[in-house]
């Protein structure tokens, strides 16, 4: 991947891992980035700053003045360079700093003063990765629009054998290229995105729901808006804000409601991605008034089947236009995903097991095999939501 003309800041905090940054930022310069380092105080007790400065071909900043010149370095010009800034290792007090808005280093200034995209490769021990208030940190960092390179499992620096080694540099590469190449390749186009649950009323306090995020399809749309494309994000109700770009958000709460807006909207989209998790059943009748529990011991709820969404925009679909389902499956996953892509007349469709952990509802992360209908097959592994959305809209609309 080309990434000339590119200005990246590599930031790098004091962790083991920190050697392999050496390899990253290497591929950086070997695919025309300009990388300017960043390293905290610990971190120059892991790796030199020469070995650093001879490869990046720029001096590297740690202080913010340089002792014998009394040079400050501008931690604001810094920022508005970087076109991307990569903190890899970020130890787990760098990410509570950055979380937090503690800005004791040239690092921490500089991130506090970036404008690009931020990506955060974590490393460190799994008692410390596992952490409430690491997990809270990052929750955080998410929330601010960072994006968290996962560790892996495996064997860690003490000893232990869990998740915390920082991910290897080739895949982080990867994320940030794919972030920078490019990214208005879809300008001009409008995609329908559905996104969350839906909910079905049993009278006016109560519903039948599920627990459905809509954290996949908040991602989509803001890596369509990312790629420059307009986008019509038709959600159900969630506690999500409406993500950055040129994006409509039309709020609904059933699942007709939903259809209604899709029907509305797919004929001037050159296509939709079905990401909701629309309930199957609604109750036939909503009660007007609230149903009283000291009147009734038991009572029967009849249900209706609730329209399939994508099956109907399947129907209604032209030339040109693409579809994209979802397909959250427990058992025989591949036959029964090709058979809802066959069944609902799709173009792709994204299946995720519920066998694999960290996949599926309410997690940050997700693991999906992209099936299309001309028989392509791509197994992602385990990666932030983000991840996924990014390298889908790529997969399915930008290099095809
Ligand atoms: O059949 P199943 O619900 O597993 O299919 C999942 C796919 O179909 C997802 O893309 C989901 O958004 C879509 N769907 C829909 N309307 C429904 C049910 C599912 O659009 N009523």
């Amino acid at each position: 991947m080309e990434l000339k003309g590119k200005h990246i800041v590599l930031g790098i905090s004091g962790g083991i891992a920190a050697y392999k940054s050496v390899h990253l930022l290497r591929l950086f310069v070997k695919a025309g980035a300009e990388v300017q380092v960043v390293i905290t105080p610990n971190g120059k007790e892991f790796i030199t700053p020469v070995t650093l400065s001879s490869l990046s071909r720029r001096p590297v900043i740690s202080e913010f003045f340089t002792a014998n010149t009394g040079e400050w370095h501008s931690h604001v010009d810094l920022g508005l360079w970087a076109d991307a800034f990569v903190v890899a290792p970020a130890t787990a007090s760098t990410i509570g700093k950055m979380a937090n808005g503690i800005a004791d280093n040239m690092l921490l200034t500089s991130y506090f003063s970036t404008r690009g995209k931020v990506f955060a490769a974590p490393a460190m021990d799994l008692d410390m990765w596992l952490h409430r208030a690491t997990q809270r940190n990052l929750a955080t960092l998410r929330a601010d629009g960072v994006e968290i390179i996962e560790p892996e499992a495996g064997e860690l620096a003490s000893g232990l054998v869990g998740k915390g080694r920082m991910e290897e540099p080739e895949r982080i590469f990867e994320v940030v290229a794919a972030a920078l190449a490019s990214p208005r390749q879809l300008k001009g186009r409008r995609y329908l995105v559905t996104a969350g649950p839906t909910y079905e009323n049993i009278d006016p306090v109560r519903f039948i729901g599920n627990y459905s995020s809509g954290k996949m399809g908040y991602a989509l749309a803001r890596a369509l808006g990312e790629a420059g494309a307009e986008v019509v994000l038709v959600s159900g109700p969630v506690s999500l804000p409406t993500p950055e770009g040129d994006i409509r958000r039309i709020d609904v709460t059933s699942a007709r409601e939903m259809l209604a807006a899709c029907e509305m909207h797919f004929p001037e989209c050159d296509g939709a991605i079905c990401c909701a998790a629309v309930a199957d059943y609604a109750p036939a009748v909503c009660a007007e008034k609230k149903v009283k529990r000291e009147k009734l011991d038991r009572i029967t709820l009849e249900l209706v089947k609730n329209p399939d969404i994508s099956a109907t925009l399947g129907a209604m679909k032209k030339p040109g236009q693409t579809l994209v389902g979802f397909a959250l499956e427990t058992d025989s996953e591949m036959e029964n995903a090709l058979g809802k892509m066959k069944r609902k007349n799709l173009d792709w469709i994204a299946l995720n097991s519920l066998r694999d952990k960290g996949a599926g509802f309410r997690t940050d992360t997700n693991k999906i095999t992209l099936l299309s209908a001309g028989g392509g097959t791509t197994e992602y592994p385990l990666m932030s939501k983000e991840e996924v959305a990014r390298l889908m809209i790529e997969e399915i609309f930008i290099s095809k």
